[in-house]
Order: structure tokens, then sequence, then C-alpha cells
């Protein structure tokens, strides 16, 4: 691994007094992938809360951990910038995680995302039906939906890709640009109404299929476009998916993503399954450019709860 700027003598020293330590090389294991909050943590470690959290404030003041709070929602994640972040993973590739101690974390840390994903999963089942409602609660579809057919205009698609599809809708406004679409969701609920929705207008160049947005089982450069609407605001590791979708792209293909501005409506964490509330301008372009993509201005469009961001990027 290059490692870009110089760490200075002080800082590093302090990075590795920090990791020097038997949870906190733990808890710097468990962020291989994703982001976690402090509840989730103790529930990993089984150890107090005010223990953890001082050993999340270490491995901060180390620089190897960001922090950031939305809503009552603490999470953590690794420094995704700068010298320390590229320190935390390179030690993360020295980690023995086939040490029995880091592996039953994994474990309760793969049971809590099930927990997450089932809760989830459990209100796209519910909700299918009512999904194409629910989805226009917040900002104007017909504008969304115009923005994205201009922002793309000057394309050839010939594949498209439709990242946690639901019922379909983004592949029944591309449908005649497109050469051919392919939909991807977990819920077979959501899928089931998007294969009725696609039949009914003969859209037969576009199909839909039961996938994970972390492993899409598709060949490298397959896609022109692909399209990732309301869908980052339920996933627990956002950048993973974004590594997935550049995987995916051919040279100047176009990853484009609708989500939430940030808010403040809380309660559609319990209502509605959503693990962030929103995301700023610069923390998806920061994703986008991570995976080597070359990101856009953010467009912007005002809601009447809640605005909404598009993000567009395309391969250099
Ligand atoms: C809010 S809906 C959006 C559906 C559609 N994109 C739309 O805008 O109407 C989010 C969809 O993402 C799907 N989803 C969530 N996590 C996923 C994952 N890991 N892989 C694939 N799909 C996922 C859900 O099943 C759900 O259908």
């Amino acid at each position: 691994m290059t490692i870009d700027k110089e760490i200075g003598f002080d800082k590093i020293l302090n990075a590795l007094k920090a990791v020097g330590e038997e949870t906190r090389l733990r808890i710097l294991a468990l962020f291989q992938t994703g982001e976690l909050t402090v509840t989730e943590l103790v529930t990993i470690l089984r150890q107090s809360q005010p223990r953890v959290s001082r050993h999340l404030r270490l491995l901060c003041e180390a620089g190897l951990l960001e922090r950031y709070r939305e809503g009552t929602w603490i999470f953590y994640r690794l420094a995704e910038v700068g010298p320390e972040g590229d320190l935390a993973r390179s030690i993360m590739k020295f980690i023995p995680f086939s040490e029995q101690i880091l592996q039953h974390d994994a474990e309760r840390l793969a049971e809590i995302k099930q927990e997450r994903q089932g809760k989830a999963s459990r209100y796209f089942s519910e909700n299918a039906e009512n999904w194409d409602k629910i989805r226009s609660l917040y900002v104007s579809e017909n504008d969304v939906e115009n923005i994205l057919l201009n922002v793309t205009s000057d394309m050839k698609i010939n594949d498209f890709l439709d990242v946690g599809t639901g019922t379909g809708r983004i592949l029944e406004v591309f449908a005649n640009r497109i050469g051919r679409g392919t939909g991807i969701d977990l819920s077979r609920e959501m899928l089931a109404i998007a294969r009725v929705n696609l039949e009914k207008q003969n859209l037969h160049h576009c199909q839909v299929r039961q996938g994970d947005m972390y492993d899409l089982a598709l060949a490298n450069g397959s896609m022109d476009l692909i399209l990732i609407h309301q869908v980052l605001h339920f996933a627990d590791d956002p950048s993973s998916a974004l590594r997935e979708t550049s995987r995916l792209l051919r040279k100047d293909g176009r990853v484009i993503v609708v989500d939430f501005a940030p808010h403040t409506l809380e309660y559609l964490r319990d209502e509605q399954a959503h693990r962030r509330l929103g995301f700023k301008d610069e923390e998806v372009n920061m994703w986008l450019e991570n995976v080597g993509l070359q990101t856009k201005p953010v467009i912007h469009l005002k809601g009447t709860k809640i605005d909404l961001s598009i993000w567009v990027a395309h391969k250099v």
C-alpha cells in the first residue's frame, strides 16, 4: 500500500498505542466493512457502554476511526481519508481474523446485520403493495424522473442496472432509452410486484432478479448506466455498495445515486427501517471518488418534508 502523506511521529505513536490494546484491536477489526453504532458495539463486545465509548474515543482521537452524530444515533466508521485512514487500513491487513475471539466478534456482528436486514426486509415485504404510494410522499416523482432522463440524455445506454429496484419504477422510466434493463433487489415481495408491472407494460427487455447490492453476480465493466434510487439510506455499508457499482461500470459509464439530503425525521428509523437520515453532498461524493469515479455537481430538489439530492458520477 502506498501512503500518500507522511504521518507525524506523535501521530503514529498515538495511533499504534490506541490499537495496542486487546479490546481496541477487536473494535478496529469490526470496522473491516461498514459503520456501527455504540449500541451495536456494546452488544458485540459484551462490555459496558462507558467502557466501549472510552475505547472508541481513543481510537477517534488517534484518527483511526471517525465519529458522526445523526439524530440520536452516533455512528463510527474507519477513517476514510488522510494518513491515519491509510494506517488503519494497513493495520487491518495484518489482523488475524481466524483468531477465535475475532471470529466470535464477527459472528455476533453478522447476527446484528442479519437482524437489521430482517427489519428492513419485513418492512418491504409488508409494504410492497403500498410502496408506489409511499415513494411519492416526499418529493415530486415527476420532477425526479425528468431530471434523471435529462442528465442521461446524451448517453447511449445499452445496458442499464437498477440497484434496489423495488417495484421496478426506475426500469419503467428508462425503458424506452435502453437496450437491456436489469433490476436487482433483496425482497421477493417487491420483485413480484416489479414483474407484474413490467409484464403489464410489455417491457420484455427488462428483467428483475433477487440479489444483494454488495455482491452483484454481474461481470466487471458490463453496465453503461446504474441507478441507485432511494436505497442507500437502508444500507449499513453504502461505500461498499458503491464500490460494487463502480466495478460494474464500463469506461464512461455513469452511476446516479438518488437519496435524501440530511434530515431530522428520526421516526423513519422505526417506521420505515431507515438507517441513515440522509446524506451530505460531500459524503456520497467522497465514496464515489474513493472508488475511482469522477463526480459532477450534486443536484438538489426541495421536498415537502425532506429534500432530495442526486449525485452523478462517471468512470474515467
Ligand atoms: C426504498 S426502496 C426503493 C425502491 C426503488 N428503487 C424505488 O425508488 O422505488 C429500497 C429497496 O432497496 C432494496 N434493498 C435494500 N437492501 C438491499 C440490498 N442489500 N440489495 C438489494 N436490494 C436491497 C429493498 O428491498 C427495497 O426494495
